[in-house]
């Protein structure tokens, strides 16, 4: 698991990256050297240099100390996220890398609040300067930013490409070598933000200017500016694009390198010079210079036949001069002439071809050389402090990166070669110095008895190079210095007087037999910490001397071009002083620059480089066993491991192998110390095996930390098991413990909501109880704010119960009780309802049964209540006709001619007389009835005659029709017996219009004869109906008694 970059375990706590590798050690070998077993075995120390290497893992650390080895190709290491990584992470916490160191040193400055440095070397091509740019990029990536200065880390980034083009080149072991040494201070302000940086540069190697070795190349911008520069620039530098055409670009047969491109090279200069705030002015003014130097290797010089020598080509000259802005004809006669000073006069001589020659070289890298260090003083002043932003800024703490040039060994080793690793044997004394120092410093904090560490002490060999009168720079000086005839050879001898048993140093004429076979007469040998080198003295006078004509200074000096005039000063003209001697002044400045780092806090970075051709994935033995040696690094283990192989806090350690002893495991809740030495005594460590300090344990040997790693593996399946439970255990309580908890606060919700809707409803209940009983008490007043509610209630709920329960049929009288407050509207509503019902079923009514209807209503009018069978009749239907039109004699109907019969019905007629019975048909039309005998119509009876009809009011059938009495043909009153009694009174009456003549009496009737005699009928109940001559000669009929109940 990984948390902000680091490795975390299970529960949290952080692993240490470093021993969690162990594991993998047979492949990927050990990221620190302190655990090689045998640390004395270089073999050892290599085979795990080639196995991280297949690896691709290019970083392994010595203790603090950073290995880097070159990849040669792109890595995907070093992307921002990468650089999140390592934010604030320790050592060992996570796998090695230029970042780590890059981020402790950042932390040990912003805790400590002290200078610190980062001290990158190794030989030419390891990544010096790749590493010292990365350190740069991650600082100005994750370093807070200053408001004001958002620009700083910018400039810090963009100083690089212009430096490169001035001062690296292309030589055979690196493209893109750089040639002079560079230690960069960056400054942080409180907050660790960036705020300022400075530069110091040393010993450039100005040879290059003039000569190059076959394969190699000048510095690059000369390339960048012929290949980048637009045409309009060219011409006005009078400059052709070919390098060919310039004798300075053609030395070393070289001047396109694939790896290069001079022309995106060159755009990033240009954009960098801008970034860094050099006017269009400045620009114009340096390439000037740059031109002028390429125009000045083109200046050729002829011998005169007495030996004086004249300029052959004006051209360059006549550039040269436009371009520095000099007198041509001055600096003609300067490149051919000497001034010589003596104490009277000035004489001036003339010199010969190579003293011209050499006069001109001279200017050419003084000049460029003189444009370097104002060109880094320029950058400078741009990425200086500015001080108006801070009140003081000498607490401001500082880092400071070295990229400088490690120990070299040539085929053919000169001055240049004897200056550097004179610089690389510095170095190594101070690294030895300060890591000895500080293992010192952490034995006595610890307090642990501090152990002799044997080592190396390369003092003899700085003190053979740099003592004061004795060492070797003293003599070349004075060798330079000395009046009378001096030379290589003469200053080779003298060292050979002076260091004649020396036991690092050794010349041709001192070695023994094997040895000569091997030293040229020229060479002198130093024996340096890192090896032996052989020197050769050709050209150390010279190259020391590093001397100008004074009368070429005196025309520098008058030049228009600023950045000259500016770098040569009439007063080292006039000054009679004796100017320093190259190889003091880089001496000089070297322990200036030891001075610097001796107050910081040093960090180590360590580069080599793989193979010498640049190839990715080849790891060539011999050479890295070679750079091994010269860096030191077996030295750097020896006194690193010369106490322990491992240190570790209590903390750290007791972390990683508890489990490992039943005390400590799971955790120990005792002192830490206590724990470590409980579990270091578990473990069986013998008292000699390892020491505790007061926050660390010290391991002495590789092997004890292996066996605890190695143990530690093996128990891990026991571990993983009891984690696994642990950690299933731990996920399921948690989860039951988050299931309860949503249930509770699920169920507490629930319940909450519950009780809330009860008490809501509970309080609209009362309330509503409340306005309800409120209601009832003033149920009798009139509509008012108290029995509203109840009164709209009471009428609500009895219209809805009434419209659920109305009466669906007419006949169906039922009605709810209306509540006293709706009588009256119940009351209408009733009345509404029955008129609608009515109205629906007369609109539903058809006219047959509307007659019916009718005839059934005006008989309920003429029969209720009145005749005992009416009732009877009700559930009956009045038929049309009861004799059909067939059954009527033809005769009779043709009798009846027009007039259409509308009602016929069988009866039986008595007679006025004796009361015989006889059958009739009685047959109704529209004005008259008449009584049948078959075929022969026995009496006519029109209605507008008829008196009245009388009926009984009990169950029998007797029709009496009162004729008028004056009517003579009439024979009296017709008796009349009918089955249909009800039925046909009704149509009679409806036929007739008779409505209102209709007699119903009880008793008996009386009835009138054919003369005018008076007949009676007696109406009686009996069993069954019976129609017969009664006493006294009335007609008795006998109705049949209806059961009514
Ligand atoms: N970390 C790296 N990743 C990828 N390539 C690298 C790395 N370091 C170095 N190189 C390659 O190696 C080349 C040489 O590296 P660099 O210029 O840093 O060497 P140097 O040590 O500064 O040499 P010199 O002493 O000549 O200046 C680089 O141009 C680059 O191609
Ligand atoms: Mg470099």
């Amino acid at each position: 698991m990984r948390y902000q970059g680091r490795e975390v375990d299970i529960e949290g706590r952080v692993r240490l990256v470093m021993e969690s590798t162990l594991t993998a050690r047979d492949r990927v070998g050990v990221q620190d050297f302190v655990l090689l077993e045998n640390h004395n075995s270089e073999a050892a120390f290599i085979e795990n240099l080639r196995r991280r290497f297949r690896e691709n893992l290019i970083y392994t650390y010595i203790g603090s100390v950073l290995v880097s080895v070159n990849p040669y190709k792109e890595l995907e290491i070093y992307s921002k996220p990468q650089m999140e990584r390592y934010r604030g992470v320790s050592f060992y916490e996570i796998s090695p890398h230029i970042y780590a160191v890059s981020d402790n040193t950042y932390r040990a400055m912003r805790t400590t609040w002290r200078d610190q440095c980062i001290l990158i070397s190794g030989e030419s091509g390891s990544g010096k300067t790749e590493a010292s740019k990365k350190i740069l990029l991650y600082y100005a990536v994750t370093c807070p930013t200053h408001d004001h200065m958002t620009t700083l880390g910018d400039r810090l980034l963009q100083s690089n490409p212009i430096l490169e083009a001035f001062g690296n080149a292309k030589t055979l072991r690196n493209d893109n070598s750089s040639r002079f040494g560079k230690y960069m201070d960056v400054q942080f302000d409180f907050k660790g933000a960036p705020v300022g940086g400075h530069i110091l540069n040393y010993l450039l190697e100005k040879s290059r200017v003039v000569h190059q070795n076959h394969g190699e190349r000048n510095f690059h911008i000369f390339y960048q500016l012929l290949d980048g520069g637009g045409s309009d620039l060219l011409q006005m530098l009078d400059l052709e694009r070919n390098p060919q055409n310039y004798q300075y670009l053609v030395k070393g047969s070289c001047s396109k390198v694939s790896s290069i491109s001079d022309k995106t090279n060159w755009k990033a200069v240009m954009n960098a010079l801008l970034v860094l705030g050099f006017t269009e002015d400045d620009v114009q003014t340096l390439l000037n210079i740059i031109a002028s130097v390429l125009h000045l290797g083109n200046s050729q010089f002829g011998e005169g036949e007495e030996g004086e020598t004249h300029i052959t080509t004006e051209t360059p000259i006549a550039n040269v001069a436009k371009l520095l802005g000099v007198n041509a004809s001055a600096l003609s006669e300067a490149l051919t002439h000497k001034k010589l000073t003596t104490k009277e006069e000035e004489v001036i001589i003339p010199l010969n071809f190579e003293q011209a020659v050499a006069a001109r070289d001279a200017l050419a890298k003084a000049v460029y050389g003189r444009t370097f260090t104002w060109l880094v003083e320029k950058i400078n002043q741009s990425l200086a402090l500015k001080d108006d932003m801070y009140h003081s800024n000498k607490a401001f703490p500082v880092i400071g990166l070295l990229d400088i040039y490690g120990f070299e060994v040539l085929q053919n080793n000169s001055f240049e070669q004897f200056c550097i690793n004179y610089c690389s044997e510095k170095l190594q004394q101070l690294f030895i110095e300060l890591t000895l120092r500080s293992e010192q410093e952490e034995y006595t904090t610890e307090g642990i008895a501090w152990e002799m560490v044997e080592y190396f002490d390369n003092k003899i060999i700085c003190d053979l190079i740099e003592e004061k009168h004795k060492g070797i720079i003293s003599i070349l000086d004075e060798e330079c210095l000395r009046p009378g005839e001096t030379s290589d050879a003469s200053f080779l001898e003298k060292l050979e007087d002076t260091f004649g048993s020396h036991p690092h140093f050794v010349t041709h004429k001192l070695a023994n037999g094997k040895t000569r076979k091997v030293m040229s007469r020229e060479e002198f040998r130093l024996l340096h910490y890192a090896g032996e080198v052989n020197y050769n003295v050709n050209g150390f006078l010279d190259k020391n001397n590093d001397s100008m004509n004074r009368n070429l200074k005196e025309v520098m000096c008058q030049s228009d071009n600023r950045i000259i005039s500016h770098c040569f000063s009439i007063e080292e003209v006039t000054d009679q002083k004796r100017p320093q001697m190259a190889a003091t002044h880089f001496k000089n400045s070297l322990l200036k620059l030891l001075e610097i780092l001796m107050t910081k806090e040093p960090s180590y970075v360590r580069c080599i480089k793989p193979n010498d051709a640049k190839q990715p994935g080849h790891f060539d033995e011999v050479l890295v066993r070679h750079q091994v040696r010269y860096l030191g690094l077996m030295e750097n283990l020896r006194v690193r491991r010369a106490g322990f192989a491992y240190r570790r806090s209590f903390e750290a350690f007791l972390q990683r192998y508890k489990p490992l002893c039943p005390e400590t495991w799971p955790n120990w809740d005792g002192r830490l110390e206590d724990g470590v030495a409980t579990l270091v005594n578990h473990l069986g460590y013998q008292p000699e095996e390892y020491k505790l300090g007061r926050s660390k344990i010290f391991i002495r040997l590789p092997k004890t930390l292996f066996l605890t790693e190695d143990a530690l593996q093996a128990k891990k399946p026991e571990i993983a098991l009891t984690l696994q439970t642990s950690w299933r255990g731990y996920r399921e309580r948690a989860k039951y413990k988050r299931i309860r908890h949503a249930i509770i606060v699920i169920q507490s919700a629930w319940r909450g909501m519950k009780g809330r809707r009860r008490a809501k409803r509970r309080r609209q209940a009362a309330e509503l109880i409340r306005r309800f009983i409120k209601g009832f008490i003033y149920r009798h007043e009139d509509y008012c704010p108290e029995n509203e509610y109840f009164l709209d209630h009471v009428r609500y709920s009895f219209l809805m119960k009434l419209s659920k329960n109305l009466p669906t049929s007419v006949l169906d009288k039922s009605w709810l009780a209306s509540p006293p407050s709706l009588t009256e509207a119940s009351e209408h509503l009733r009345k509404l309802n029955m008129r609608n019902m009515v109205m629906k079923y007369c609109n539903r009514i058809q006219p047959e049964w509307k007659n019916q209807m009718t005839q059934k209503v005006v008989a309920s009018e003429i029969f209720k209540d009145q005749k005992d069978n009416y009732p009877q009749s009700v559930g009956r239907l009045f038929l049309d006709t009861r004799i059909e039109r067939e059954q009527i004699n033809l005769k009779v109907l043709q009798t009846l001619g027009s007039d259409k019969v509308l009602y016929g019905v069988p009866v039986t007629k008595y007679d006025r007389r004796g009361f015989k019975p006889r059958p009739r048909q009685l047959l109704l039309s529209n004005t008259f009835a008449v009584l049948v005998d078959r075929t022969k119509i026995k009496q006519r009876i029109d209605y507008a005659t008829l008196g009245g009809i009388s009926v009984s009011s009990l169950s029998d059938g007797m029709v009496i029709l009162h004729m008028p009495s004056e009517d003579k043909k009439q024979k009296g009153d017709v008796l009349l017996h009918c089955n249909h009694v009800i039925e046909l009174v009704t149509k009679l009456a409806l036929i007739a219009r008779m409505l209102n003549y209709i007699n119903i009496k009880p008793g008996s009737i009386r009835f009138a004869g054919a003369r005018g005699d008076e007949g009676i009928v007696d109406f009686v109940r009996g069993s069954e109906l019976k129609v017969a001559k009664g006493k006294r000669g009335h007609l008795l009929v006998t109705a049949p008694r209806i059961n009514t109940t």
